[in-house]
């Protein structure tokens, strides 16, 4: 048993991705220790359950500041501007996507389509979804948060 206890119960492949949803949910990102576990636990190895790891967007493998901010960049947020955006938030920052801010409030990621394209460009901050962004917009949101 893990001394975290993600481990609740034996599984295989098919439930990797759910164990590790419970180590985001419960430590905020993907601890080492926990995918050194799952790969002995489950028979994958390491270098595997780190690669799903740090596929998916909603997981994490390394800590993550307070607000995560999930800048979508598919095709349709692309077309609408996404990138304007995306120099906004790095300008505000003062971060690229993948890194924190050094006070630990703000992680800035990519994200593939959260299914708003219809209100593009839009991303995601923790679980709210912010729509039809501009970069006026961006301080003002950015704010709230702060
Ligand atoms: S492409 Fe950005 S929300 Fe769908």
């Amino acid at each position: 048993m893990s001394e975290k206890g993600i481990l609740t119960q034996p599984g295989g492949r098919e439930s990797l991705i759910l164990r590790l949803k419970e180590a985001q949910n419960k430590f905020g990102y993907v601890p080492q220790e926990v995918m050194a576990e799952l790969a002995q636990s489950l028979g994958i190895p390491i270098n595997e359950v780190y690669g799903v790891a740090s596929f998916y967007s909603f997981l994490s493998v390394r800590p993550l500041g307070r607000n995560v901010i999930r800048i979508c960049r598919s095709l349709p947020c692309y077309l609408k501007g996404a990138q304007t955006i995306i120099q906004t938030v790095e300008k505000e920052l003062g971060i690229k996507p993948g890194e924190t801010t050094p006070d630990g409030r703000f992680s800035f990621q990519f994200t593939n389509c959260i299914g708003l394209c219809d209100r593009a460009p839009a991303m995601m901050i923790n679980h709210d979804a912010h729509v039809e962004l501009t970069p006026e917009k961006i301080a003002q949101i950015l704010q709230t948060y702060r």
